[in-house]
């Protein structure tokens, strides 16, 4: 029995009727906010190639979060700008650190917003490697180390969830290890599970000023081809005892995000990137697509896909749009 018994266009006949079939709700409830933080006071300067993104000091974070949290938005990820960078990061790992210091600043502000930093050597290194060089190569063990280190600073500030994007091996057991020996049993780990060598980072290193100085990062992150090793990716961060992982960059990878979400049962995270922000605001700029459309169709699709939680620079405007909804 098919048509004319059957027609699918009776219920999308109305607005009403439409949201009430509607399987894919976008809520602000899944949505977290990037934001980079600099040295300094007062200071906000706009990333040329992300317009509406800021490297800002911890003072102008702290404004911005309290305007994050009153549009429903529940938390941010903070990446930092440091004073100083070295062959070793260093100042990834220091208490006085740019996103130690910001993270305190928004503890003190008193707000609910859920923080979560960015666990990586890249901003810090003045290579601009994920870690750290031994022999020529990126070296894993050491270089987990020091990540571990670093995570374990960003909990002592005040930090709820530490997000290790390095993409080197037994990076998750390390900090889970490091953070219980100092109490810190509390603090959860959302892994970059799944992080793809990808040309859609082009943006961030400006905003982040981390391009790799010689060489690429195809020695330590996915390859695009690959889909079946995203899952063991995925399976060896659980193991390790990473709560929530993330898959990233999101829209050339919506498969990866739907078999990760078919094959784990725990929350999957998909980081709506900045080369992908970057092209909306692009063509919205020269009005070649309509900015808010696309914005809630991108981010529908990639819930649609299996990703509960998403990382993107688009989460004030989205937040604003839902709530007019
Ligand atoms: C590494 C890191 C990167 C991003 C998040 N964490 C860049 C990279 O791996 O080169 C990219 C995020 C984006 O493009 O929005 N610390």
């Amino acid at each position: 029995m098919s048509f004319p018994t059957h027609r699918p266009r009776r219920l999308r006949r109305t607005e009403a009727l439409r949201g009430l079939v509607r399987e894919t709700r976008l809520t602000t409830a899944g949505l977290i906010y990037p934001m980079f933080v600099c040295p300094g006071t007062k200071v906000r300067q706009e990333v040329s190639s992300m317009p509406g993104i800021y490297q800002q000091s911890a003072d102008q974070i702290v404004e911005e979060c309290r305007e994050v949290e009153s549009l429903g938005i529940p938390g941010i990820i903070l990446f930092g700008l440091p004073e100083t960078k070295d062959a070793r990061g260093a100042s990834a790992l220091s208490a006085e650190g740019v996103v130690q210091r910001a993270v305190e600043a928004i503890r003190k502000a008193k707000l609910k917003l859920l923080v979560i930093t960015d666990v990586c050597l890249c901003e810090y290194t003045d290579h601009g490697h994920c870690g750290v060089i031994e022999n020529g190569d990126v070296a894993n063990d050491s270089t987990v180390a020091i990540l571990a280190q670093q995570a374990l600073s960003h909990a002592r500030a005040g930090a709820d969830i530490v997000a290790p994007s390095d993409m080197m091996d037994g990076r998750v057991g390390a900090i889970r290890e490091t953070l219980d020996e100092h109490k810190f049993e509390n603090i959860a780990i959302l892994a970059y599970a799944a992080k793809y060598c990808s040309g859609f980072y082009g943006p961030f290193r400006e905003a982040a000023q981390s391009a790799p100085q010689f060489g690429d990062r195809r020695g330590y992150q996915m390859d695009p081809g690959n889909a079946r090793e995203a899952l063991k990716e995925v399976d060896l961060d659980l193991e390790e005892g990473a709560d929530m992982v993330m898959v990233k960059p999101a829209l050339a990878y919506l498969d990866v995000i739907r078999r990760v979400r078919e094959a784990f049962d725990v929350p999957v995270g998909a980081y709506n990137v900045s080369g992908e922000y970057a092209m909306v605001k692009a063509a919205a700029q020269k009005d070649w697509l309509d900015e808010k459309r696309v914005v809630l169709e991108i981010l529908t699709g990639i819930q649609r896909a299996g990703a509960e939680i998403i990382l993107t620079y688009h989460a004030k405007d989205a937040a604003r749009w839902l709530k007019a909804c």
